[in-house]
């Protein structure tokens, strides 16, 4: 394992202030000297104030820092008020002192100096997730960023780097996390059995400390894998024994566990439906077990048939998990909380808002995203989802309730992470702005996407307007130029089976899957409405009838619900085998400029991210191309119709 990790935005220089004098940190009687909140603190202004005589006690000092825990406020809530003579930082608990001393750290070093700062705030989602793929064996499923910092040969590790990353998830409110992958079964390593009990304990409490609760994934046929048991069914009594004493194992060595997540019947791992069970009946026996201790059950709505006949075009993957989970509305247990992925498939670059937000009134949902480029590029493109994930929270369901928003229906959000034991831990150092921004808009989601990337620029690369304005441009233009390039209109999937990288327009055309784009020479797209596969009609009017009809559906996903001819006029005034080409040039054209841009940098950002830019945008530039011209030849032979602007497509 790498072990050699940049502090990313966590990097403290010292401040442009000739401060020498006496700073003092003071503790009220509630608030341990030993928390991280205090150890913050300390790291920062040691840092930041390199001739200053740091002590705790204010005799004499010409800077106070006071922190202290109020009952006034919530939990993770936190108030900060500062001057240029120090701050005084209040919090509900520990992690909401936390986040205050983060809160003004980060204040402070925008704004390159102690400025006056008033602000109480508390996170908008209660659940702020990353979910870590990664194996026992170091690697990690869908990961970009090189090997696991939890797993090396089996063995979990805790260490420098894991409270490094501790301190990074807490600066940004991220309050849980599960660190190994969702497909469990076969797994080498037995992170449930006694040989890793200690390691689990000594490592949940680590990030407890940092205000995070610790998740695993389990694999639902455990007592039999584990137990040696015949049978996994969530309804036989010794089954629900079983686990029940594994949780009490679990929570004797570590208290901390924040529960399990689970994948269930889907993609070849096994669930209740073995047992002719539902999925209410697998959740709750296992949140169950784990509601003695506190602990919950995250249970994924990932589930669909992953064995269909692509002749057949009544079945459509997209219906799955609504047709799944919302007759189950009402049915799960206080402790189990839902993981419905972003939209129905499966994180394409495009997709609709998944129809379970707003549809679960009676059922605590957590929303999936995927901060790991699997379809977006593989941290090789650079592709900012911040603007992407805030369209999602502010889409609005319709299901009748006052805030009918899918952040108004969610309690938590969860990412699949996108670090590893990379130097920079995300492949690419401007990866790390989705990481930073995911965590940041669990807790403020109404910050603009540009301000946090502002925050985020000046944190990790300092004051430079240079820097600044073309991190900026690029950033918040690259998930356009990303979905120009590749999938138009929000078609999907026309990349290379596997392992998703580079373009391959039938790569899953007739594969079990359910990943069609049912293209063929007169028409593309798929027909989703009543008179198709029924898809539209999930949402809640008037989304099923606006989604339903080429005339009102939004370009953006027109091919996602509707089969049209080539010659369809869009909204946009454009035919779609005409957007289709421009938009392939258009997107290539903006990763030509993002290369350029970014050579401009040289010299004013540090030798190794400007050549590890450098290496990436001249990836991305091949592949864009790549994808231009293997998208553009695909459809031009398909449709017969030629680009009516005569460009080289061959
Ligand atoms: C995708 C991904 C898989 C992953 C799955 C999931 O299909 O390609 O690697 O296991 O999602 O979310 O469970």
């Amino acid at each position: 394992m790498n072990t050699a990790f940049s502090p990313l935005w966590l990097g403290y220089e010292p401040l442009d202030t000739r401060f020498t004098g006496r700073a003092a940190i003071r503790c009220t009687s509630r608030v341990d000297r030993q928390c991280a909140a205090v150890s913050e603190l300390i790291t920062a202004l040691s840092a930041m104030l390199p001739a200053a005589e740091l002590t705790f006690g204010a005799d004499s000092a010409s800077m106070i820092f006071e922190l202290d825990i109020a009952d006034f406020l919530s939990e993770e809530e936190y108030t900060v008020s500062a001057d240029e003579r120090g701050a005084s930082i209040l919090g509900g608990s520990e992690a909401g002192l936390l986040y205050g001393v983060f809160a003004y750290l980060a204040a402070i070093r925008a704004a390159g100096g102690f400025v006056r700062i008033s602000r109480r705030l508390r996170p908008a989602l209660p659940l702020r997730m990353l979910d870590h793929w990664d194996n026992a064996d170091g690697t990690i499923e869908r990961g970009y960023s090189g090997s696991s910092f939890f797993f090396e040969n089996g063995h979990l590790i805790v260490n420098e780097r894991t409270e490094m990353y501790a301190r990074l998830l807490a600066s940004v409110g991220i309050n849980a996390c599960a660190i190994n992958n969702v497909n469990v079964r076969g797994e080498a390593i037995k992170l449930i059995t006694e040989d890793n009990l200690r390691d689990l304990g000594k490592l949940s409490a680590l990030l407890k400390r940092w205000g995070i609760a610790l998740y695993i994934c389990v694999d639902f046929s455990a007592p039999m894998s584990l137990g040696k048991m015949r049978t996994a069914d969530p309804l036989d009594i010794n089954v629900s024994y079983w686990w029940q004493s594994k949780a009490r194992e679990l929570y004797s060595s570590a208290p901390a566990l924040g529960g399990f997540l689970v994948k269930a019947d889907s993609e070849g791992q096994p669930g209740p439906y073995a047992y002719g069970r539902d999925h209410a009946d697998g959740a709750n026996m296992l949140a169950r077990a784990l509601k003695p201790f506190g602990g919950k059950v995250i249970w994924r709505a990932f589930v669909y048939n992953c064995s269909q006949d692509w002749r057949d075009t009544r079945t459509d993957r997209a219906c799955a998990g609504y047709r799944t989970f919302a007759p189950l509305d009402g049915h799960f247990d206080g402790n189990v909380i839902l993981q419905v992925k972003n939209g129905p498939m499966d994180f394409q670059v495009r997709e609709p808002v998944h129809p379970l937000f707003g549809a679960m009134k009676h059922t605590a949902v957590a929303a999936e995203f995927q901060l790991a480029q699997e379809y977006t590029g593989q941290q090789l493109h650079v592709c900012c989802l911040l603007p992407m994930i805030k369209q999602i929270l502010a889409h609005r369901t319709y299901n009748g309730s006052q805030n009918d928003t899918v952040l108004g229906t969610i309690s938590g959000a969860a990412a699949v992470a996108n670090t590893g034991d990379d130097f920079c831990w995300t492949g690419s150092e401007l990866a790390a702005a989705n990481l930073y921004g995911f965590g940041r808009l669990c807790f403020e989601p109404t910050l603009a996407a540009e301000d946090i990337l502002d925050e985020w620029i000046s944190l990790t690369f300092g004051h430079n307007e240079l820097v600044r304005e073309t991190l900026l441009y690029i950033l918040l233009g690259s998930h356009k130029a990303y979905e120009d390039y590749t999938a138009p209109l929000g078609l999907g999937w026309l990349c290379k089976p596997n392992h998703h990288y580079g373009p391959d327009p039938w790569g899953y055309e007739f594969d079990r899957w359910g990943t069609y784009n049912r293209a063929d020479r007169d028409a593309v797209g798929i027909d989703r409405s009543m008179d198709g596969t029924g898809y539209a009609a999930q949402y809640y009017p008037p989304l099923c009838d606006m989604y339903s009809s080429p005339e009102t559906c939004p370009d953006e996903l027109l091919l996602f619900f509707c089969r049209v001819p080539y010659t369809h006029v869009l909204h946009s005034g454009k035919t779609v085998i005409q957007h289709i080409y421009d938009s392939h040039f258009e997107g290539c054209e903006q990763a030509e400029e993002f290369a350029r841009l970014w050579d401009k940098l040289e010299g004013s950002i540090d030798r190794r991210v400007f050549d590890n830019g450098k290496k990436r945008f001249r990836e991305q530039l091949r592949s864009a191309r790549e994808w231009r011209d293997v998208i553009n030849t695909f459809f031009r032979r398909l449709s017969g119709i030629e680009d009516e602007k005569g460009r080289k497509i061959y």
